[in-house]
């Protein structure tokens, strides 16, 4: 295996490692997701190899994709993980990872969240108001255990991406006021059990320009200077995620971006240093096989009408995203054709792209929706009743099962009828 990721050898087929993901898709069925190890940890070592200078410590955002298989995974290069439910500090959990590699972030973390996170000693809760602050303080006294915390920052900073996954400023529901930190911070001096150990920040998802994340972690580091000339002790920084993926390339990155800024910006090493990559170490990981139902041509429009729906990937209707659509066998004679793909849910927002010039596809044969490893399968659902699809992980040139599809007998059976 010397390739990485997904390529065509000389007849054209779509290959991952050393599988045919024709030969796959038979195997398993569709709607099938497709992961490749190799991929990803060939990414993870560029994130690493990007902060190594200033000991950066990658904390995988389980968001992005939280297969029990992609965390164990994930797990076995060496990272660790931030989470943002109990769900998925439990996922981390049953795959082995150690408590104090998980860092606990979100809005809305509930009393059970909160109180299962401090009896298992997670390496830190990032807390994102004054209330929530007063809640963890009233849960550790309670039950007398320490917790380590950070308080998410809000710099009002406003990322350029989609305004949905924008997070950074003060319009959005996240953070505390980088005016009002001082006053929160004093509030932890109150608790002999909460610790202040650092500050943290996401200003959003999917953004290319590098000069916010240098002044996002600037105006960052700055604040926890003067917060530990008032007597505080801040001893980490939590960066956040938010590096862009180009869905239109292909295994684009900026790390050397990453690298330069961190660098010009924590060469003192004063601070531990966290990243929580998501979308970037995964999402050109995965691709999600669909085959074509049958083809349809109306008067106005043609369309592949194929077996997965958005309720298997909700990126381009939710957020108008962008995802390469190739056929899984070249075929050099074929013209190409510009069409709609769409799934067979009844909305017309169940599309996968949408006057997209692509080879010709007859009925039965089968198409990649291309970098579909983070926030696809994670953000799926049984809308319509329909099943989930089926996920698998190449690993060392082997494919592993990592999720099987729910039965619609087992889905039945997990729905109770009131005895009305
Ligand atoms: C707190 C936090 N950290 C990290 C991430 C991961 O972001 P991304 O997938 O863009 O790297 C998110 C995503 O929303 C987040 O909310």
């Amino acid at each position: 295996m010397n390739k990485l990721g997904f390529y065509r050898d000389n007849s054209k087929n779509l290959f991952v490692q050393d599988l045919n993901v024709n030969a796959l898709a038979t195997k398993y069925g569709t709607p099938l997701f497709i992961y490749d190890a190799a991929l990803i940890e060939n990414i993870f070592l560029k994130i690493q190899n990007a902060v190594k200078n200033v000991d950066g410590k990658i904390f995988y955002a389980i968001k992005a994709n939280d297969n029990l298989g992609i965390i164990k995974f994930i797990t076995s290069l060496g990272a660790g993980a931030d989470v943002v439910s109990v769900g998925e500090l439990k996922k981390c959990l049953k795959v082995g990872m150690k408590p104090e590699k998980i860092i606990f972030s979100g809005v809305g973390k509930d009393r059970e969240e909160i109180e299962f996170a401090i009896k298992k000693r997670i390496k830190q809760l990032n807390v994102e108001s004054r209330e929530e602050l007063l809640d963890v303080i009233e849960i550790a006294e309670k039950f007398k255990k320490n917790i380590r915390i950070a308080l998410r920052v809000n710099l009002d900073i406003k990322a350029k991406t989609h305004a949905k996954i924008s997070t950074g400023d003060e319009y959005s529901k996240f953070g505390i006021s980088s005016k009002e930190i001082l006053k929160v911070c004093n509030f932890t001096k109150k608790s002999n059990y909460v610790t202040l150990h650092g500050l943290a920040i996401h200003i959003g998802s999917q953004i290319f320009d590098y000069s916010l994340f240098y002044k996002t972690y600037y105006e960052l580091e700055k604040l926890a200077n003067n917060l530990n000339k008032n007597g505080f002790n801040i001893k980490s920084l939590d960066l956040g995620g938010g590096f862009g993926v180009d869905y239109e390339k292909y295994n684009f990155h900026k790390f050397s971006e990453l690298k330069k800024i961190t660098e010009k910006i924590f060469h003192n090493k004063k601070y531990e240093i966290c990243f929580e990559p998501g979308r970037s170490l995964i999402a050109d990981s995965g691709i999600l096989v669909t085959k074509v139902i049958r083809t349809k041509n109306s008067r106005r429009k043609s369309f592949l009408i194929v077996d997965a729906g958005m309720n298997n990937l909700i990126r381009p209707t939710l957020y108008n995203a962008f995802h390469r659509i190739e056929p899984i066998k070249l075929n050099n004679i074929r013209k190409n054709k510009v069409v709609d793909v769409v799934g067979p849910i009844c909305e017309t927002g169940d599309f996968f792209a949408l006057d997209r010039k692509l080879q010709e596809m007859l009925k039965n044969e089968l198409i990649a929706i291309m970098s579909t490893g983070a926030y696809g399968t994670v953000m799926s659902s049984n809308y319509n009743s329909r099943k989930n699809a089926k996920e698998i992980l190449i690993y060392k040139g082997k494919d592993y099962i990592i999720k099987k599809e729910i039965s619609f007998n087992e889905s039945i059976k997990s729905q109770i009828i009131p005895s009305f």
